[in-house]
């Protein structure tokens, strides 16, 4: 069975924290499920971390599809979330098609979008339907040209619009919310005045769960570290030395070996051999 957002509930009201993980992929949804992770985000970090953009600004709702699809094939446990991507929930009736997508073309369990209060009659809207949404406010990456990467929150003006924003997600329905880049004293302030969980990522401890990026917390880059990511492992290095010896076997005739080789009778080979053009050249 898998986990829904009633069970993401009763593990914010048993004070359980909440792992949450990104994943764009069958594999790594696999690695996820069975590690035990009860949320995993196809993100639209997917955009830099796997398509190679500069920002998630260029992904399309077409790309989250194709992944998410790949993502819930991947898992049987965990609550599948779907971001939805920049400019695909202008309006409600737009935020409905995209989301309906999500819902019905991938089989994800619950959406995610950007915003704070501005997007509750959205939330409000998609929740009436049926649609799970998880809100994320903070630091919100599809907004990068607007507000630059760093963490949001730090004045009192700011701190008041970040409380009042995740309680107007809450209100409007939303089962959970991202505070990403948010001091963590505020994130603290936050999760004590909501129901629901929040999910943080470089907000401090106090949030209801984390979230981290498949690729920062497995050390897939050789050469970025965000500062809020912890590496779980160092996959680059593994990687390419792996990479590197293959190739170097490859060159040498060392591989393949006979264990990795098809098999043939030699008397086979010959007679083939003899029948072919080949053998009556
Ligand atoms: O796209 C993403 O991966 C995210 C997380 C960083 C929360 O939104």
């Amino acid at each position: 069975m898998r986990t829904n957002i009633l069970d993401i509930q009763k593990l914010k009201d048993r004070g359980e924290r909440i792992p949450m993980v990104t994943a764009y992929d069958y594999t790594s949804a696999q690695m996820a499920d069975r590690a035990g992770i009860p949320m995993i985000l196809v993100g639209d970090s997917l955009g830099m971390v796997v398509l190679g953009y500069d920002s998630t600004v260029h992904v399309t709702l077409d790309d989250m599809i194709h992944h998410i699809k790949a993502v819930v094939r991947g898992s049987r446990q965990a609550l599948v979330i779907g971001d939805l991507p920049f400019l695909t929930y202008t309006t409600v009736d737009q935020a409905i098609q995209s989301a309906g997508r999500i819902m019905q073309e991938c089989g994800a369990q619950a959406v995610k979008l950007e915003g704070g209060a501005e997007v509750a009659p959205i939330v409000r809207r998609l929740v009436n339907l049926g649609i799970p949404v998880m809100g994320h406010i903070g630091f919100t990456p599809q907004s990068v040209h607007q507000i630059g990467t760093r963490v949001q929150g730090k004045t009192s003006s700011g701190a008041a619009r970040l409380i009042d924003d995740a309680l107007a997600l809450e209100d409007a329905g939303a089962f959970g919310v991202v505070l990403e880049l948010v001091p963590a004293p505020l994130a603290r302030e936050i999760t004590a005045h909501l129901r629901i969980p929040t999910i943080g990522i470089g907000a401090g401890v106090h949030c209801s769960g984390q979230v981290q990026v498949w690729h920062d917390m497995l050390g897939l880059y050789s050469d970025f570290k965000p500062r809020h990511a912890k590496r779980y492992a160092s996959l680059v290095e593994t990687v390419e030395a792996a990479l590197q010896t293959y190739a170097t076997e490859v060159r040498e005739g060392t591989f393949p070996g006979a264990e990795h080789s098809a098999r043939m009778d030699e008397a086979e080979l010959q007679a083939a051999l003899s029948q072919s053009k080949a053998g009556k050249a």
